[in-house]
């Protein structure tokens, strides 16, 4: 893997000229009082380094003569790693994490000058991290008053993220192991939600059974807080309290994925409960699984990456006129949005280091991101119709059998040559599947 974080250095490089970048760690984030939450990197740190703790700063400095790539990190300390664990230390960055060079974090300012004099331009993502965002200009405005003296050194701050985020858009074959790994961790729970839910269990009986299997595969946890959502509570798009008794005659939406080895997947089932849809739950089931079937068809290297959205949209709007919930013409009511009150959300995002990834969707006006081998997205199309919800103008009020019924099923899915292919296929999603 080490051999993977150097080709992801030197290709990041290799974009950057005659520029050093910089890139800072995750802070440690507090829960309550000085209680931690477990630390989990900054994905952009993490994808060039696989440097997983906190206090950290690397240096890619092309332009310098033998250090390419620089490590500050939290020196050794027994006493302190007693306390917060172990630390990889100076040395080690060095012989585990193959950096050219290595610093006690404390060493910083004394240190960076010499990787940003020579430099045209300084690469750094300005990050949520105040202070540090600080310590990065005041070199850079030291290095400006100076410059005439050298003639040489940074007259520009970029962001990081044009070329980065691009990079981390296409997935390596050791990301979709991981990948793959976390879908097949989250396939597994969401099978076993399937088959224990049943009229009387608790939301949060079902989120502890698939979370447990999450740890037990060896996946970190939730890759987000799990959704357990029965009855009404599907249509609060991201009801996480998880603590009602379920209902017969009620459906369940879950939606929930895995985090492993910094990988994430995410899942959304919706079936019944008590094992049988009712008509209304049923009809409107097909039309979310017919526009999520089609989404995903859509999902090949060519197309533009709305086009899942635009195909989904058009067949819920298409369901809803047929079921009397929506009125007028197809067209009209796709492009007046009159699906917004029951469809608010769009159809998919990026999925990788992050959930919700980066990488971008549109290039600018009138040029969206064509998807290519090796992009993961989800397709996630959904139908909720919330109670007290207005109907669009000029729309029907809502017949009251529909009320209450909220639906999502959602696939993470890899752009192939030929296609794509469903990384969480493993979970039903037929009818005749998620009806017991
Ligand atoms: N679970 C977060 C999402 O579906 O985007
Ligand atoms: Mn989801
Ligand atoms: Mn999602």
């Amino acid at each position: 893997m080490q051999t993977e974080y150097q080709q992801r250095r030197e290709a990041f490089i290799s974009k950057i000229g005659n520029g050093t970048a910089i890139f800072r760690s995750a802070p440690m984030a507090v829960m309550h009082n000085d209680v931690e939450y477990a630390y989990r990197q900054d994905s952009d740190f993490f994808y060039l380094t696989g440097f997983n703790e906190p206090e950290a700063v690397a240096v890619l400095a092309p332009n310098h003569p033998e250090h390419r790539f620089v490590l500050f990190v939290q020196p050794k300390d027994r006493e302190k790693e007693v306390w917060t664990g172990y630390r990889c230390g100076v040395d080690a960055a060095k012989e585990i994490y193959g950096a050219d060079e290595a610093y006690p974090i404390s060493e910083l300012d004394e240190k960076l000058p010499q990787y940003l004099e020579k430099a045209d331009r300084i690469y750094y993502r300005l990050g949520r991290d105040r202070n540090f965002n600080e310590t990065v200009l005041n070199h850079y405005q030291i290095l400006l008053r100076t410059y005439p003296k050298r003639g040489t050194g940074p007259i520009a701050i970029e962001d990081t993220g044009a070329i980065l985020h691009s990079m981390r858009l296409v997935k390596s074959e050791a990301e979709l192991q991981l990948m793959q790994k976390a879908a097949d961790i989250a396939v597994e729970a969401h099978n076993h939600a399937i088959k224990i839910a049943q009229p009387g269990s608790y939301e949060y009986e079902i989120q502890a059974e698939m979370e447990r299997i999450f740890r037990l595969r060896g996946g970190n946890g939730p890759a987000y807080p799990s959704i357990v959502a029965s009855g009404v509570n599907a249509c609060v798009l991201h009801y996480i309290e998880n603590n009602r008794q379920m209902q017969d005659h009620e459906l369940l939406l879950i939606d929930a994925g895995c985090a492993y080895g910094y990988y994430n997947s995410d899942i959304t089932r919706t079936f019944p409960v008590g094992g049988k849809f009712t008509g209304e739950q049923k009809a409107l089931y097909e039309i979310v699984l017919a526009a999520q079937k089609q989404a995903i068809a859509q999902v090949k290297p060519g197309n533009s990456f709305h086009q899942g959205h635009e195909t989904a949209v058009r067949i819920l709007t298409e369901g809803l006129v047929e079921l009397g919930i929506l009125r007028g013409d197809i067209d009209n009511l796709i492009e007046e949005e009159k699906y917004k009150p029951y469809y608010m959300h769009r159809t998919g995002h990026w999925l990788g280091l992050d959930v919700h990834d980066v990488g971008v969707y549109q290039h600018g006006e009138d040029k969206p991101q064509l998807l290519q081998p090796g992009h993961i997205l989800t397709v996630e199309p959904g139908l909720y119709i919330v109670p007290h919800t207005e109907p669009a103008e000029d729309q029907p009020a809502v017949d009251p059998r529909w009320v209450g019924i909220g639906i999502r099923i959602e696939d993470d899915v890899l752009v192939t040559p030929n296609g794509n292919q469903v990384l969480t296929a493993g979970v039903p999603k037929e009818i005749g599947e998620v009806e017991r």
